[in-house]
């Protein structure tokens, strides 16, 4: 015993022990500060340049979620730092088209991260938030007829009624001069109601009430709000929304949103007496239930309710944030919107247009086009990073290696300002851009839509391989 006593070591421990208790916060903090620098330094990132903090920990991230400006500022890191920032202890966020087509080519092997994995339901992942590589493919399989753009067209007729609602609206404002009438709310209540009626024949009711019932609209941006800033730390979900103390404290309980009732109401209905649903139906559920009908052990009712479901929360912020920076920036520039005006009008009166235009009649309309590609090039839907893994044994982007473990971010802001592909003056609206320069080269990269595109040719390829 005595030996143990008088051993070195032993009292070496005892003391920092002992000094470790006395000076509890210095040595927390020492502790934060060690681990902070190895996170920074002991990485094969370490040379990548960016924020001092962001390459230490992910609060960095956090707090420019947290701003809700995340945009502004990869924009700005970007141009400070150059195509290639470190944002976090393992992630790295890419500016140019080129590492783009290397992160979003099909095949390569990035897959979603943890960051989706936050997002509601947890329970019954949809295609947006599911992150187990296998099911995301087998759901876009089942999905890839229901979400063409011919069962789209097939939908039409419920859509013009939406339309044609909306029109009653706007001209109610437009003749009482007295009220002032609120585009982006009106663009918002459209945007949920035509998802709802794509997704189930069912309009949520907003734009004929114009309001957002219940609160609905602002309880998904809160969601959101909370899927992007915890997303950044997914692993700390588990302390706040799904914490699992959550089902037994009765203030704090989940509620569904209206949204989400009318969704359970529309497949209940569904539901035959046997037990087997009702597929009949051009709607997206019923597209969904007739792939189900095929292959129910891989396809369940409850893949099908999520996608549904799913969609209106994908589509409907996505469509609306579209629509009302496209109105935004056309408004905002008089010589945009009298040559608009002017094209419109004269189609109308070669009888170009139908009294609701239609997709095939609108892909005419020149101008019209390059104002809505000018838009989704200078305000992307999605203002946070789009986030994937590496393949698991590693890869080359742009020339350069990255292990396995590097997360990688990439911004449609930042790439929609990449001077190489879209020209000099990039922080400028100007349709005029898609006449001059190569507009094909220039559509390549845009980003949302180009996402979607090769979503819908990966949705393609696992389809026809099978
Ligand atoms: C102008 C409208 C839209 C824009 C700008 C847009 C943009 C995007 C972007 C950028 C992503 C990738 C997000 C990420 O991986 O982090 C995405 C994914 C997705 N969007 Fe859209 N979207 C729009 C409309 C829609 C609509 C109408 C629907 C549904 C009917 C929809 C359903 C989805 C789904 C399911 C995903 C996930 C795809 C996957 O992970 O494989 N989107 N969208």
């Amino acid at each position: 015993m005595d030996n143990v006593k008088s051993s070195p070591d032993n009292s070496l421990v005892a003391q920092v022990l002992i000094f470790a208790k006395a000076h509890f916060i210095l040595v927390t903090f020492l502790a934060i500060v060690v681990r902070a620098l190895y996170k920074r330094y002991a990485s094969p990132l370490r040379d990548v340049p960016g924020p001092f903090l962001a390459s230490c920990t992910r609060l960095w991230k956090v707090w420019s979620t947290y701003n809700g400006h995340t945009e502004l500022d990869h924009i700005a890191l970007h141009k400070k730092y150059g195509p290639i920032v470190r944002t976090s202890p393992n992630e790295v966020s890419f500016g140019t088209c080129n590492a783009a087509k290397d992160i979003f080519a099909v095949g390569k092997g990035f897959h979603k991260t943890m960051f989706y994995s936050v997002f509601p339901p947890k329970h019954a992942p949809d295609i947006f938030t599911e992150v187990r590589e296998w099911k995301h493919a087998q759901m876009k399989r089942y999905a890839v007829t229901p979400y063409s753009l011919a069962q789209m067209q097939k939908r039409s007729g419920p859509i013009e009624s939406m339309i044609m609602l909306l029109m009653e609206h706007l001209i109610k404002y437009a003749d009482d001069s007295k009220r002032v009438c609120n585009l982006g709310n009106l663009l918002h209540y459209f945007a949920f109601d035509v998802l709802g009626e794509v997704a189930f024949s069912k309009s949520f009711g907003f734009l004929d009430a114009e309001v957002d019932i219940e609160g609905s609209i602002k309880n998904i941006d809160d969601v959101q709000w909370y899927d992007g800033i915890v997303g950044q730390i997914p692993e700390t979900d588990i302390l706040f929304r799904n914490n699992p103390l959550r089902p037994y404290l009765p203030f704090w309980k989940p509620e569904p949103t209206t949204m989400t009732k009318i969704a359970v109401a529309e497949l209940e209905k569904r539901k035959k007496k046997d037990g087997t649903y009702d597929s009949t139906g051009i709607d997206l559920l019923a597209e969904l239930l007739r792939a189900h009908d095929g292959s129910p052990d891989k396809f369940s009712v409850q893949d099908v309710f999520s996608i549904a479901h799913g969609a209106v929360f994908a589509g409907s912020d996505s469509t609306a944030s579209t629509m009302q920076s496209f109105f935004y920036s056309v408004l905002n520039k008089p010589d945009v919107y009298a040559k608009l005006q002017r094209e419109v009008d004269e189609a109308q009166k070669s009888g170009q247009l139908s009294e609701i235009v239609t997709y095939a009649e609108a892909q005419k309309l020149d101008y019209f086009q390059a104002c809505l590609k000018e838009t989704f090039r200078i305000r992307p839907a999605v203002g946070l990073g789009i986030y994937r893994n590496v393949p698991p044994e590693g890869i080359m982007i742009d020339g350069r290696y990255y292990p396995k473990g590097t997360e990688v971010a990439v911004n449609g802001w930042v790439l929609h300002r990449d001077k190489s592909i879209f020209g000099e003056d990039v922080d400028e609206f100007r349709p005029e851009r898609w006449f001059e320069k190569d507009a094909k080269l220039m559509g390549g990269h845009l980003y949302n839509v180009s996402v979607t595109r090769s979503e819908v040719r990966q949705i393609s390829e696992v389809a026809n391989s099978k």
